[in-house]
């Protein structure tokens, strides 16, 4: 079965880090969901945020190959720590390259730049409207304060 493959992939495989779920809804919580078109396979990543952008903690659930699982597990223990600028820049290649995965392979550590990536979108959409919602909170007030000449 694992003839052919790292034993890096092997032991990521075998023994994933970081798999599970967090609270979607949560505020601080960024979520990606992607898919390879190539063979249908789904990578969900989340993200959790501290207030100054920096990565606390990462799951992820894949349903796919060996591959595609070691690279999301190596990406969840790689971001960790991580700014969101920093995570952003990540390359499916700098992944592929650690697990040592082969050519053939390159799409499924391909799945874990994009779920990164979306889960980083995700997380920003969620506080830019958190934030636009906040000001037009506190816009309100000054409004009702204003006299109704
Ligand atoms: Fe498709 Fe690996 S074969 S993600």
């Amino acid at each position: 079965l694992a003839r052919g493959y790292h034993e890096k992939v092997i032991s990521h495989y075998e023994n994933p880090r970081n798999v599970g779920s967090l609270p979607k809804a949560d505020s601080d919580v960024g979520t990606g969901l992607v898919g390879a078109p190539a063979c249908g396979d789904v990578m969900k990543l989340q993200i959790r945020v501290d207030e100054n952008g920096i990565i606390k903690e990462a799951k992820f659930k894949t349903f796919g190959c060996g591959s595609a699982i070691a690279s999301s597990s190596y990406m969840t223990e790689l971001v960790t720590g991580m700014s969101l600028e920093d995570a952003g820049k990540i390359k499916n290649t700098e992944i592929a390259k650690e697990l040592c995965l082969p050519p053939v392979k390159l799409h499924c550590s391909m799945l874990a730049e994009d779920a990164i990536r979306s889960a980083i979108k995700d997380y920003r959409t969620k506080r830019s409207r958190l934030s636009s919602a906040a000001s037009v909170d506190a816009a309100q007030p000054t409004a009702s304060a204003s006299p109704a000449a």
